[in-house]
């Protein structure tokens, strides 16, 4: 695996790499990430990854000092999982001004869901995901459904703004007791991490509820905030929505999902689950 840390170096790379599938990343990868790259090899083409921790999409007092690192153990897991070049620069080659003065501003979704929660984030991660598409130019791209509204703000600004590239949806990876594997879940004490699939098995009600007809989706989701707040968690929202645009679900929609963030401790976990109805 070659290993780039300049955009120069970089784009000499890219002129004889022939077709890219590119995988962004902020590192400390485990299995989900690892299944993007499955995803991108079996296109064919090259495998590109990258690993850079976007100041930009986090906010003040969010963990961006303390987001774990773990660079060497991370080259491991890539080179295993037969990943062409890594991309792995520095905070300064990304922005070597002091402020980043272009931003890419996605629509009025960013301020709902998640972004209620972290003003600014899905500006950054729009922001740093332009200038990594810019910089590697791949043919497609794979994005988690593990942050389902990434994904479609992504989608959202690639449709927009003609972006040639394809955007790859991967399902969800999960430990054995469904919580959904997040970079974050090391944060978790061994008592929260027991706890932890509270909020999968909480969604899975409710997934379970609407394939049986289920309409009364504040009934469901109340619930939910309920159980989850009775066992010591601090809920930022459990809310039913359709797939393609984000919208509030309404009884009748057949392509929905199921998406809630909440705190337990220290960590922030969010999940979700689709719900297509036959
Ligand atoms: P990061 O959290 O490192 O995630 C990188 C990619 O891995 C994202 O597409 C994410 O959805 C996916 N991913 C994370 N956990 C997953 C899981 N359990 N199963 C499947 N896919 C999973 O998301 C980011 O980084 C950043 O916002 C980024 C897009 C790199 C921009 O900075």
């Amino acid at each position: 695996m070659q290993i780039f840390t300049t955009v120069a170096e970089f784009r000499a790379w890219r002129k004889t790499a022939g077709q890219v599938a590119f995988v962004p990343t902020m590192g400390n990868l485990h299995e989900g990430h690892i299944s993007l790259c499955q995803a991108a090899k079996a296109r064919g083409g090259k495998v590109v990854v990258s690993i850079f921790v976007n100041p930009l999409q986090f906010g003040q007092g969010e963990d961006f000092n303390t987001y774990p690192r773990t660079f060497e153990a991370d080259c491991d897991k890539l080179v295993a999982a037969g990943v062409d070049a890594l991309f792995h620069p520095t905070v300064d080659q990304l922005y070597p001004r002091t402020e980043q003065q272009y931003k890419v501003e996605p629509p009025a979704i960013q301020n709902e869901l998640c972004g209620q929660f972290r003003p600014g984030h899905f500006r950054g991660v729009a922001t740093v995901v332009t200038k990594l598409f810019n910089i590697v130019q791949p043919d497609a791209a794979m994005f988690g459904k593990k942050d389902y509204q990434q994904l479609k703000v992504i989608e959202g600004m690639v449709a927009d703004l003609d972006m040639p590239i394809e955007i790859v949806p991967v399902d969800t990876g999960r430990a054995s007791d469904g919580l959904a594997l997040s970079s974050r879940n090391g944060y978790l004490t061994a008592e929260e991490r027991a706890e932890a699939p509270r909020l999968y098995r909480n969604l899975m009600a409710i997934k379970t509820a609407l394939e049986a007809g289920a309409t009364d989706f504040v009934k469901l989701t109340e619930a939910a905030r309920a159980d989850l707040e009775n066992h010591g968690w601090r809920v930022d929202y459990v809310e039913i929505r359709d797939q393609q645009r984000l919208e509030h679900a309404r009884p009748g929609d057949r392509e929905m999902v199921v998406l809630g963030a909440a705190r337990l401790g220290k960590p922030r976990l969010i999940d979700n689950l689709e719900v297509t109805l036959g």
